[in-house]
């Protein structure tokens, strides 16, 4: 009898099922606050979706050259130049489904099986699935409050040979945290002296909390800069995300995305061209006025939870929360506390296979109200349990 390739026996992305079980309980108690997902809870921005209602009403919408439509690919330009101070080239971008088209396409173009490639731990658990799957040996750096969640040149130069290629991600997913300027572009040099192709995902900026976030290409245009529309630019559905590559790397992912996918969504990318407006930058601009709001309440109010070790949350819209004071299972105690409460949570497993059992990530991206009733709930579960 056939079986499932070695290939697809990934670890799950344990999100999708918390976010399975909170849709049960939704149905069956109707008092679910989602606190899991990392999405905004907030539609595109409003001349994005003018944008997209003109195309539907006026185009064919059919597939796109693979690399994106030209219009879009300079909006993405104009950015870096507006945003950055770059000077990129529109040939320099290309479009993708989401940026988790643009790690898929990227992986395949840049490593091959049995290359080892480097990431954060705790960090996003889909690069670690992805990169497994294609058979490249994932080398996890253990990165500690010491150097705030980020990997830094000392861990690399430990390493006995430099790798493949060393994937971060600033801010990060789950703790939140950036890499200072000085540090990413003390990485980049590392990486470009060593051969090691970095990928900077990029895909929080724009949510920060005074922390400045600079990009990988102000300092090496040999790194990847993975951008997405999915976080600051509200638009998680709508599949789109962007790469700025090396020129060596542009056919190679060219070819890669026509196969895989064609190309992005046409009416994302339609639409997509009017998210970087002033009047759509002012809209999402007020958002992250909210996760402010939504971040200072949770630093205020963790302690309440007997939580007082967490990532500093300098950016996106996470608080990664040592809970070992409450469980060693954060799997089973997640289940528990949207059982007992109605709020879902992740537990930390998903990001971090060595340690993640005593943590848990909260998000904040949601409505001020919910942050606040979801700390009041969790708040009396706690107190009322025993080891709470
Ligand atoms: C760090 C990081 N990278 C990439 C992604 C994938 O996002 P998308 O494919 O929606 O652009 C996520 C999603 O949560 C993320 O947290």
């Amino acid at each position: 009898m056939r079986t499932p390739s070695v290939r697809g026996q990934v670890e799950p992305f344990h999100v999708m099922e918390v976010i399975k079980a909170a849709t049960a309980r939704a149905a069956s108690h109707g008092d679910v606050i989602l606190l899991c997902a990392g999405q905004p809870s907030t539609p595109a921005p409003a001349p994005v979706l003018a944008a997209a209602a003109s195309a539907i009403g006026s185009s064919v919408l059919g597939y796109t050259e693979a690399v994106g439509i030209r219009p879009l690919r300079a909006a993405i330009a104009t950015h870096y130049a507006s945003d950055y101070g770059l000077d990129v080239d529109a040939d320099e971008v290309v479009v993708t489904t989401g940026s988790s088209g643009a790690f898929l396409a990227l992986f395949l173009a840049a490593f091959d099986a049995g290359d080892t490639v480097a990431m954060a731990r705790p960090g996003y658990p889909a690069y670690r699935n992805t990169l497994q799957a294609m058979g490249c040996r994932v080398l996890e750096l253990d990165c500690g409050p010491q150097s705030r969640y980020q990997p830094t040149v000392a861990m690399l130069e430990a390493l006995p040979e430099p790798p493949a290629g060393l994937v971060v991600a600033s801010p990060a997913n789950p703790t939140g945290t950036i890499l200072d300027p000085d540090e990413l572009a003390a990485v980049a040099r590392w990486c470009a002296a060593n051969d090691c192709l970095l990928v900077s995902d990029e895909i929080y900026h724009g949510i920060s909390y005074g922390r400045e976030c600079a990009s990988a290409w102000q300092t090496s245009r040999e790194s990847v800069v993975v951008g997405s529309f999915s976080k600051y630019f509200s638009m998680t559905g709508w599949r789109l995300g962007w790469m700025l590559l090396p020129s060596w790397l542009v056919r190679p992912v060219e070819l890669l995305l026509g196969n895989l996918a064609i190309c992005a969504p046409a009416v994302a990318q339609a639409a997509a061209v009017a998210a970087f407006t002033p009047q759509a930058r002012a809209e999402l601009d007020s958002h992250v006025q909210r996760y402010a709001a939504n971040r200072a309440i949770l630093l205020d109010r963790l302690p309440e939870l007997g939580v007082t070790t967490f990532a500093p949350p300098d950016g996106a819209f996470y608080a990664y929360c040592d809970i070992g004071h409450l469980t060693s299972d954060s799997r089973a105690w997640c289940a528990e506390v949207l059982a007992a409460t109605g709020v879902a949570l992740t537990p930390g497993v998903d990001f971090d296979t060595a340690r993640g059992s005593q943590f848990m990530r909260l998000s904040f991206a949601g409505s001020t109200a919910d942050v606040g009733a979801a700390v009041d709930r969790l708040a009396a579960y706690i107190c009322s349990t025993p080891c709470g």
